[in-house]
């Protein structure tokens, strides 16, 4: 009897918000970023195509009802994920550590990047006009198949090296925060935003 399975699964969850008006949350992302004079400034001394709040904005929830409740919303989804991957928390918990807004304008792009200090990260899509950029999400023993030939033109999904997620407006997307993953350039006109999270574990 032959048998082959795959070992050491990288788990993405893909589900819909769900309770949360886009459209509110996409005015409201708009409206903080062009008050954000602070993280404009950021954007600009560190050649951040587009805007973040990240570096900025540390309490998005407790100024903004909506992200309030995104973050509730949110919560829900992160525990039926850890769930899933079977974490055992023991007495501490999943905390919410940061949650920042990005907006890509045409020509952006996010290069690779993992989310350190975190254990889960995700992103929720606030506004994903057509032809805008996939996320893609790269499998991490790369660096270990220098030696190895390329997958045919149609491998099956879970055997692919890189793996690219259209989301739509209202997805939100969750995967262990060590996943690396990037934006490529949005090629659409109008700008893509989104709202990413990292929650740690204590
Ligand atoms: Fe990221």
């Amino acid at each position: 009897m032959t048998t082959i399975k795959s070992l050491f699964a990288t788990r993405l969850y893909h589900a819909q918000l769900g309770k949360i008006d886009t459209a509110e949350l996409e005015a409201s992302c708009i409206a903080i970023a062009e008050d954000d004079e602070a993280g404009q400034n950021w954007c600009e001394e560190h050649g951040y195509p587009g805007y973040t709040s990240y570096a900025s904005l540390t309490d998005l929830p407790w100024r903004f009802p909506i992200f309030k409740d995104l973050v509730g919303v949110i919560d829900q989804h992160v525990a039926a994920f850890a769930k899933d991957v079977q974490f055992d928390l023991g007495d501490k918990q999943l905390v919410l550590e940061d949650i920042w807004i990005n907006i890509l304008p045409e020509g952006g792009i996010h290069t690779g990047h993992i989310h350190p200090h975190s254990v889960i990260s995700g992103t929720t899509y606030v506004a994903m006009p057509q032809e805008t950029s996939a996320i893609k999400f790269e499998d991490p023993r790369l660096p270990f198949m220098m030696a190895a030939p390329a997958r045919v033109k149609d491998v099956r999904e879970e055997l692919r090296q890189f793996v690219y997620v259209v989301p739509e407006v209202g997805d939100i997307l969750l995967w262990e925060s060590w996943l690396r993953h990037e934006v490529p350039m949005n090629m659409a006109e109008d700008e893509r935003i989104s709202v990413s999270f990292n929650y740690a574990w204590s």
